[in-house]
């Protein structure tokens, strides 16, 4: 099987080299992302192997079948780049379901210390041989209440390392998991008694039609002053400019931010020599209680190395049997329901 692989990083080629090697599959590494310009690029080649800023739209769906590509294969999880709607009965969609929930809510964790203690400017003052520690008082976080959107598989690993931290936790899922509520430490509640009881709100549900800007100026109203938020999930979970907005005004006391709606122009690329064109990113990095990390929550070696294996595994499955447990239901939005992998 031959591949195309859309904005390939050096840190992708050498696990799926490897598992590419060792099950028959080549890939073709290009740089550029899939969009409707590059999309060419796939010609010849059986499947298109993407990550979460290429784009998957009805033109790059309609090229790839006139191509005869049959296959996208996500090494992610999310798939919100992807018209699913349209991609149904045109071309098979493959993801990664979990990779390592354990990446994501340790990085997460990782931003949070950082950002309330302070320690993104501590690195700075000390090595100035600055040992003041004016301005840096902190928070302890035993005994805080965390309210979690969204307690899927990377949610749940999150309430983990909170609760060893001894916070509280209120968690509001669409569909809650059985067993979870211990109607004490752990409670689900309804998202307006999170906006308002938590200290601090880690976003971890996927981004849909009902969740996109979730976080927006009414939300934000609700919340307490000084309410630390963290979102590694998708950017435009949180609108903004209501954040920054929040983050004047000092009802916002953090942001802890691994996504940002408009983060394909941007992230993973360096632009240290350029002037930013983007004010409201521009104006967030700026700020001091705002961590701005570039969808990096995922970049563990662990993570890398079950992308590749998954996505490989994935291939060579659908093209030996025509069945993928991990292939997109655009019914469901998740292969959960669609056990037999039929998804047309
Ligand atoms: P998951 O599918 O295991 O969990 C998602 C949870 O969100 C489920 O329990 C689901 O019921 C819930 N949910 C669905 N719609 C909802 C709604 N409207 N309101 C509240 N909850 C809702 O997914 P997982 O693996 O935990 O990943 C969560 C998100 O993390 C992904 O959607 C993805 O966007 C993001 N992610 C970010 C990465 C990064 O590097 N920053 C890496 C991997 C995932």
């Amino acid at each position: 099987m031959k591949f195309a692989f859309f904005d390939t990083k050096p840190y992708d080629k050498p696990s799926f080299d490897k598992f590419g090697r060792e099950n028959g599959v080549t890939f073709k590494y290009y740089d550029t992302k899939l969009n409707e310009d590059t999309v060419d690029l796939a010609h010849g080649y059986d499947g298109v192997c993407v990550f979460v800023n290429d784009t998957v739209n009805a033109a790059v769906i309609d090229r790839l079948c006139e191509m005869n590509v049959k296959v996208v294969a996500l090494r992610c999880a999310g798939f919100n780049n992807v018209d699913m709607k349209y991609a149904f009965g045109r071309i098979h969609v493959l993801r990664v379901p979990a990779y390592s929930p354990y990446a994501v809510a340790e990085h997460a964790m990782a931003m949070l210390l950082t950002s309330i203690r302070r320690i993104h400017k501590a690195y700075i003052r000390t090595r100035d041989f600055n040992f003041s520690l004016a301005g840096m008082t902190g928070f302890d976080l035993h005994g805080k209440t965390v309210g979690i959107v969204g307690t899927g598989k990377i949610g749940r690993v999150f309430i983990d390392i909170c609760r060893g931290f001894g916070m509280r936790v209120l968690a509001y899922d669409k569909f809650p998991a059985k067993g979870l509520d211990n109607g004490d430490t752990i409670r689900y509640v309804d998202l307006d008694e999170l906006f308002t009881k938590s200290d601090i709100i880690s976003l971890h549900c996927p981004l849909t039609e009902e969740t996109y800007h979730l976080i927006n100026e009414e939300t934000l109203a609700k919340c307490k002053r000084g309410v630390v938020l963290i979102n590694t999930s998708r950017g435009a979970l949180v609108d903004a400019e209501a954040l920054l907005a929040g983050i004047k005004s000092r009802k916002v006391g953090a942001a802890c931010l691994d996504v940002y709606e408009e983060e394909s122009d941007f992230f993973f690329e360096d632009f240290s020599g350029h002037i930013l064109e983007d004010d409201v990113l521009a104006r967030l990095i700026s700020m001091p209680n705002v961590i701005v990390t570039s969808h990096q929550a995922f970049l563990t070696e662990e993570a890398l190395s079950n992308i590749a294996e998954t996505t490989v595994k994935n291939i060579v499955e659908f093209f030996e049997t025509n069945h993928c447990p991990n292939e997109l239901c655009y019914r469901c939005g998740s292969t959960e329901d669609c056990k037999d992998g039929k998804c047309f």
